[in-house]
């Protein structure tokens, strides 16, 4: 798709992945609507990135209704849009046991619901020809320990991305779910990265990552695994999920000691 004077309500854009294509979609000609939670944040991204006049900062936080009724407005008041990125996201490297019930409500709400809730609400002001794309991760078709909640909201995200995209098939709508892998942002925790260091894992720049978000974009590609060995493991764990189950087996004890799990913990009292 021509990305040129197309209106892009990205969220999440002040973080990591969010603020590199931010920078990549004004490059290339986009109107953006830059939400987050910060406005500091959000008007320092602003200040660097190119056609200032172009862009407009939308504070809110996604998981109150009251901010997402207003961002929707702000939406409507300002023509609609072209292309809406569902980017914000949150992550908890822990044992399920190990969370509070309010840290896996909040972690599946702004994973999965608030993407599902937000597209709904922007359908009838997105124009057609128009994209929606899902941020989602490896980890949605990767069921990996210390992230089953994280998992749970990202394989969610994939079911939902692809259901949608069937369902608008002929609306002139596309859907696109995009899957990174390990990428160098705040999202990680310390341990995450310790761990990703310790078992050799890849890990991407942002900015890689985001021009080849733009790519997927411009392609319209409906799902985009990034990373090697990543995409074969993807498929492998489809096929085969059996030789993902060997293979980190084999890393159990190395996982559970960066998430800082103790099997005492699992012991009832
Ligand atoms: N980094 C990775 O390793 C990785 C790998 C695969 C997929 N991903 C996915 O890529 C996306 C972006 O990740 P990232 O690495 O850029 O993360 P990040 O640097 O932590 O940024 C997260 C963004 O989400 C926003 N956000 C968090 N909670 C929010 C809320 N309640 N309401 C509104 N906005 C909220 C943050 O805004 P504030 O400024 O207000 O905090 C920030 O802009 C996520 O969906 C993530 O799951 C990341």
């Amino acid at each position: 798709m021509e990305l040129n004077n197309k209106t892009v309500l990205l969220t999440g854009a002040s973080g990591g992945i969010g603020s590199a294509l931010a920078h990549r979609l004004a490059l290339a000609g986009t109107r953006l609507l830059l939400q987050g939670r910060d406005r500091h944040r959000l008007d320092r991204l602003l200040s660097g990135l190119p056609h200032i006049e172009r862009h407009r900062v939308l504070v809110a936080d996604l998981l109150s209704p009251d901010d997402r009724r207003a961002l929707v407005q702000q939406v409507q008041q300002l023509g609609g849009l072209d292309v809406l990125i569902n980017n914000a996201g949150t992550s908890s490297f822990a044992w399920l046991s190990d969370q509070t019930p309010a840290a896996v409500s909040e972690q599946l709400m702004l994973n999965l619901t608030v993407p599902v809730l937000l597209t709904r609400e922007l359908l009838p002001l997105l124009r057609r020809p128009g994209l929606i794309m899902n941020m989602g991760s490896a980890f949605g078709a990767i069921g990996y320990p210390g992230y089953s909640v994280y998992c749970a909201g990202k394989a969610g995200l994939r079911g939902f991305s692809e259901a949608l995209g069937r369902e608008l098939a002929g609306s002139g709508l596309k859907v696109l779910y995009f899957a990174p892998r390990a990428t160098r942002t705040e999202f990680n925790s310390p341990a995450t990265v310790e761990l990703n260091a310790a078992l050799g894992n890849h890990t991407d720049s942002p900015e890689w990552v985001a021009g080849q978000a733009l790519i997927a974009l411009q392609r319209r590609q409906k799902r985009r695994w990034l990373g090697w060995p990543e995409c074969l493991l993807v498929r492998l764990n489809a096929l085969f999920p059996g030789l993902l189950d060997h293979a980190l087996a084999r890393q159990h004890a190395t996982i559970a000691r960066f998430a800082g799990h103790s099997h005492d913990k699992e012991m009832p009292s």
